[in-house]
């Protein structure tokens, strides 16, 4: 495996980026929600990297017509869903395999999805279970707990209310994707609003989906095929969180990024960053299904912060959150986060250990941690296959030089993270 040496950065930087990855979530459901079209639909910059690029590669293998110029991509689907001869690989994404697992339950066939090593070890019963419930026939190893899972897709799935205990985009994308195809109105609840990009692009191609005064969100099946897609997809801003940190970090700098979505659900880890003193600036220029904007962030000196709510809104950047802990006065803490031991590797013991070789004073709780400031030192770091973990510690190397194995996880969401942080120099 390839590995990966950061040199500290003995300058401060003022940098405007225009290239930082399109946003990985947007782009899986584009690819996805194309198939619920009967024209062609328009996606520029889509995100180019290995997880997004499998779903792509599904969607064609269930019979859509794909045109591909580099990131800008035209998807027809095909009149009749094709019945895939292969299994369909999601790679290391768990956002693929869930959500392919509500549309595939009631498609007519029989559909196996696998993934690597790493997706086979993460729970899918959080949408088998209640996908079975109304109606779906899902199963696989561990009794449909994880990969490989096994769907015989069925047109008489049943109308659902479900009130969900996990906050999870991906559970509710899954049941809201089902619904769309079941015998009557559906309704979904969850505890704490989770990126809302599903209903956001869904609604945006015609379907009726709102959320009624006790907070379900009422799901109608379609009558009629939707609208297709055509969308300029934005930056991502848990990819370009990792420059927010970078000039979080770095004495005397500024990061100014450009086009990238500023829909709430996707932006709270910037407004921690101010909690800690660092000066955050959001421009929004136009909304396309969401609002779109520029992000400034300012370097200022760093102070401990304390994280216990708003979990679901964070999820995916605390573990460059914490970065910017260890080098912040004080202690700050994380808690309420346990679904970080079920992400794409355990963040919580992928973190801790990795901070512990860099000197960095803490403590593990089962739902998160704390940290105490101060200074970082030079680590071999371990990312445990995980690309947040490998540009989070590649990003503390700016600060005090880093060695990081196994590095090859970065495409999966981030192929020129490599190209923009030699940029810095
Ligand atoms: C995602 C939802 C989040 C997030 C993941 C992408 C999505 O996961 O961590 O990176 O695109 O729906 P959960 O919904 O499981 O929290």
């Amino acid at each position: 495996m390839e590995n990966f040496e950061i040199k500290r950065l003995k300058k401060s930087f003022n940098v405007e980026i225009d290239s930082i990855a399109s946003d990985k979530s947007i782009s899986h459901r584009c690819a996805m929600f194309s198939l619920f079209s009967n024209k062609t639909s328009h996606i520029k910059n889509f995100l180019e990297a290995e997880d997004t690029l499998n779903t792509l590669s599904i969607v064609k293998q269930l019979g859509a017509d794909i045109k591909r110029d580099g990131s800008n991509i035209e998807i027809t689907p095909p009149k009749k869903l094709n019945e895939p001869n292969n299994v369909l690989d999601c790679g290391n994404s768990g956002t693929a395999m869930r959500l392919f697992c509500g549309l595939l339950s009631s498609l007519d066939g029989a559909f196996t999805l696998v993934g690597d090593k790493y997706l086979h070890a993460r729970p899918m019963k959080r949408v088998v279970e209640p996908l079975r419930s109304i109606g779906a026939k899902i199963d696989g190893a561990d009794n449909g707990n994880k990969a490989p899972l096994f769907i015989r897709g069925s047109k008489e799935l049943k109308a659902f209310t479900y009130h969900s205990q996990i906050n999870s985009a991906q559970v509710k994308s899954a049941m809201i994707l089902a619904a769309l195809r079941a015998k009557g109105v559906s309704k979904y609840k969850e505890n704490e609003l989770t990126r809302d990009h599903t209903e956001r692009m869904l609604k945006g191609m015609g379907a009726k989906i709102e959320t009624d005064e006790d907070g379900f969100i009422n799901i109608h099946p379609l009558e009629d095929y939707l609208e297709p897609l055509n969308i300029t997809v934005p930056t991502d801003p848990s990819s370009a969180f990792f420059f927010a940190v970078a000039a979080a970090i770095t004495p005397n700098s500024r990061v100014l990024i450009k086009n990238v979505t500023l829909n709430p659900t996707r932006i709270e880890a910037y407004k921690v960053l101010t909690k800690m003193g660092v000066e955050v600036n959001f421009v929004e220029k136009e909304n396309l299904y969401e609002p779109i904007g520029d992000i400034e962030v300012k370097y200022k000196e760093l102070k401990a912060v304390k994280i216990e709510e708003n979990i679901s809104w964070l999820i995916d950047e605390l573990p460059a959150l914490s970065i910017a802990m260890s080098l912040a006065k004080g202690k700050s803490l994380v808690k309420n986060a346990e679904e970080l031991r079920v992400k794409e590797s355990d963040r919580i013991k992928s973190v801790v250990s990795n901070l512990e070789k860099c000197g960095v004073r803490f403590t593990e709780y089962e739902d998160g941690y704390e940290i105490i400031g101060g200074e970082l030192k030079k680590a071999t770091i371990n990312s445990h296959g995980d690309h947040r973990i490998a540009m989070s510690f590649a990003i503390a190397g700016l600060n005090c030089d880093m060695n990081i194995e196994d590095v090859q996880c970065i495409l999966t969401s981030f192929p020129n993270f490599k190209e923009i942080l030699n940029s810095l120099y």
